[in-house]
């Protein structure tokens, strides 16, 4: 894993810069895209870079990690909304290349997502954040390190911790359908973001515990050939650089 500590803005701007190379590398490259108010910086630098016409998502394809169960497309609160507002319908994406988990007919996405994924060619990048418990996408602590897509009860710190988007955290949705963590390690390349204090003591316990561990699912990614972490300062204080 190689660690990169910068200003949250350069962070933006050097992942905005690798998904830019990768689509001019790879016109129909598959993108794997978080939502959360990490990655809204790195989006908001591709929607000025295509307006510049640097870039034509024309072609590409894409896959996001999670859903709450239970929202509508027309639910500003839902990742199928948060993805349109904050990216999609400012750049030239096909509409038909788009892929959210479905958090209301789950059914059967739980059953063809990881397929449509594979048909796809696999993911060429992910970009994830991580959870303050840990979590990637909604894999909480205890997750199976060998989960493909699944429903999940989402775990009090994460209702918590995502009660800021909501005016109140009765309004939290309990339940989400979410990529498994060996869905997200068969991508071919994962940048993972952390930004904020409280990214803190899990950016930590990856670096400085040794183990693999099912308690901390993002330790998963030690066991993937090609990561790279972008942390901000505060995520990363205290972090001793690999
Ligand atoms: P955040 O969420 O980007 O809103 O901090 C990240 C996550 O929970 O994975």
């Amino acid at each position: 894993m190689e660690l990169k500590v910068l200003e949250s803005n350069k962070i933006d701007e050097e992942v905005a810069n690798e998904i830019v190379t990768l689509i001019k590398g790879k016109p129909n490259c598959v993108l794997g895209l978080a939502t959360g108010s990490t990655p809204l910086g790195v989006y908001a630098n591709l929607v000025k870079k295509y307006e510049n016409k640097e870039v034509s998502f024309k072609n590409v394809r894409s896959f996001n990690l999670d859903e709450y169960v239970g929202l509508k497309h027309d639910n500003d609160q839902s990742y199928f909304y948060f993805m349109h507002h904050n990216l999609f319908d400012h750049i030239d994406i096909d509409p038909n290349n788009v892929h959210v988990p479905d958090g209301i007919n789950y059914e059967n996405c739980l059953k063809t997502y990881d397929n449509e994924i594979k048909k796809a060619g696999g993911i060429d990048l992910q970009i994830l954040g991580i959870g303050s418990n840990g979590h990637i996408a909604f894999n909480e602590p205890g997750t199976d390190f060998d989960s493909f897509i699944h429903l999940v009860n989402l775990k009090e710190s994460t209702i918590k911790d995502n009660s800021r988007f909501f005016s109140s955290i009765e309004e939290v949705p309990t339940r989400a359908i979410t990529m498994g963590l060996r869905s997200i390690m068969q991508a071919k390349r994962i940048i993972l973001i952390a930004k904020g204090k409280n990214k803190n003591r899990a950016i930590k316990a990856l670096f400085d515990e040794q183990g693999i561990d099912e308690a901390l699912p993002v330790s998963v990614l030690k066991l993937h050939p090609n990561v790279e972490i972008y942390c901000d300062k505060d995520a990363a204080e205290g972090v001793i650089d690999e």
